[in-house]
């Protein structure tokens, strides 16, 4: 008898037949294998993998009394399980959903994306000043942005999240919470929401960090690793936000708990109330993975930015992080490698994405510009992966850091 577990669950002497998600590397996903070591069991809980399929005919079963306190797609299906679910069986189908139809090219939309960054960014900048001044606050203007955010998407719903990850690091503070904004109504948008819920992930994204600006901006922009009596302080940050934002007219509901709990983790070990799995609104949940990802995919005052396709590998990596359902939609929605991934074709070329497939998540255009075997530069060609005649595909990505490229996407930015 098959039966579908979470990773965790897995103990030595369990039969896998299937590796759930095999949209991500590693080493076993084709192999059915029976556990026989720590060793082995260690390898496959280290890897991304959420969920396995065991065979408890040819191996040990799960003991029910050690399920982890967590919510698991073994429960009845949850509607995000349901709405997720469609994403999957639309895009597998081949009838893109119609949230996938491209109306604007991606260079038209990304121009106008950057528009909308620009003007987030100077509201929150404002936002920022007037929390820092004791001014009244104002709260009216973000509604338009939001829905700007919307409309791109639904122009384009690739243009908008691409170029959210792009900002310096001096102006990572107030961009972050753009991007994380732009993000969750991304996801709002895959996830059916209603429009008012979709403008509340909005919202959420917008004033998510609002804390920060309360936090000593010594600690907040210091360029280095934090000490512990600094980092017990930024993690104030969101209790504080939610203070400021209770004080503030007409904050919804949803917005105030994402501003207190985006740094919750399913596991229960997050900050500041340590809740888990869907004790965590739905909300703060995609808040945490939104967030988590602006973050390491920024340059920011104490670390460069990791690559995008990497970044969503890492993450995929860190159990009990993340709620494991909408981790996969948020794949979903950035493709496997995102706009700006450095990735190795079979060519023995190396390039950047610069645009999503229509079809695959694993047929995006890359911009293609050097030759491992060559060790050379090549004139920059634009190949359409998705493309019948092409032959040559992605094999991997490759990490920034170990090559010498500096402006990876300026191949796919307009000057
Ligand atoms: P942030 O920079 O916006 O990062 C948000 C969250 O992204 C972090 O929450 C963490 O969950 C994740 N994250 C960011 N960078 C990394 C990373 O390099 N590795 C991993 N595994 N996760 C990462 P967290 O840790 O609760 O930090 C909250 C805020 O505290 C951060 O917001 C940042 O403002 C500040 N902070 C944390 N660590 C440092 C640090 O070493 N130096 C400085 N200057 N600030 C830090
Ligand atoms: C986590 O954030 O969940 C774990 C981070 C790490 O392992 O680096
Ligand atoms: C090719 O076009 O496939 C050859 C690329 C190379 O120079 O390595
Ligand atoms: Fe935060």
């Amino acid at each position: 008898m098959l039966k579908k577990i979470p990773t965790q669950s897995l103990r030595v002497g369990m039969y896998v037949d299937k590796f759930c998600g095999s949209w991500l590397q590693h080493p076993f996903w084709s192999k059915k294998l029976l556990i026989e070591d720590v060793r082995t069991l260690n390898t496959i809980l280290q890897s991304s993998i959420a969920e396995v399929i065991i065979d408890v005919s040819k191996g040990l079963d799960v003991e029910v009394a050690a399920q982890p306190d967590m919510p698991t797609s073994a429960d009845a299906p949850s509607e995000v399980e349901i709405a997720v679910a469609e994403v999957e069986a639309a895009s597998a189908s081949g009838s893109a959903p119609s949230e996938r139809v491209v109306r604007a090219s991606m260079a038209d939309e990304v121009r106008r994306a950057q528009q909308i960054f620009r003007n987030g960014k100077q509201a929150i900048q404002d936002l920022f000043k007037d929390v820092r001044l004791g001014n009244a606050i104002t709260t009216d203007g973000l509604h338009d942005l939001v829905s700007e955010m919307s409309l791109s998407l639904s122009r384009n719903p690739h243009a908008l999240i691409s170029v959210a990850r792009i900002k310096s690091k001096d102006e990572y503070t107030y961009l972050h919470s753009v991007a994380v904004a732009a993000l969750m109504v991304g996801m709002a948008r895959l996830l059916k929401m209603p429009e008012d819920q979709v403008m509340e992930a909005g919202m959420a994204g917008l004033l998510h960090d609002m804390g920060k600006a309360v936090m000593p901006e010594a600690v907040l922009n210091k360029p280095g690793k934090l000490t512990d009596e600094e980092f017990a302080i930024m993690r104030s940050h969101p209790a504080e936000g939610h203070k400021l934002l209770l004080d503030w007219d007409g904050v919804p509901d949803a917005v105030l708990d994402v501003c207190l709990h985006h740094h919750e983790k399913v596991d229960g070990t997050g900050y500041p109330e340590r809740l888990a799995g869907e004790n965590i609104s739905l909300l703060a949940r995609m808040g945490a993975i939104c967030d988590v990802y602006d973050a390491i995919t920024s340059n920011r005052p104490y670390k460069a930015g990791w690559d995008p396709a990497e970044s969503l590998s890492r993450m995929a990596s860190w159990k009990g992080h993340f709620d494991p359902v909408l981790f996969k939609l948020f794949v979903r929605m950035l493709g496997i490698y995102p706009v700006g991934s450095l990735v190795r074709l079979e060519s023995e070329r190396l390039g950047v994405v610069v645009e999503q497939g229509t079809s695959s998540l694993l047929t995006p255009k890359v911009s293609v510009f050097y030759s491992v075997r060559l060790k050379q530069g090549l004139p920059v060609t634009l190949i359409d992966l998705a493309d019948a005649h092409e032959t040559d595909r992605i094999i991997g990505r490759e990490s920034p850091e170990d090559w010498p490229f500096k402006q990876l996407d300026r191949l796919w930015l307009p000057d």
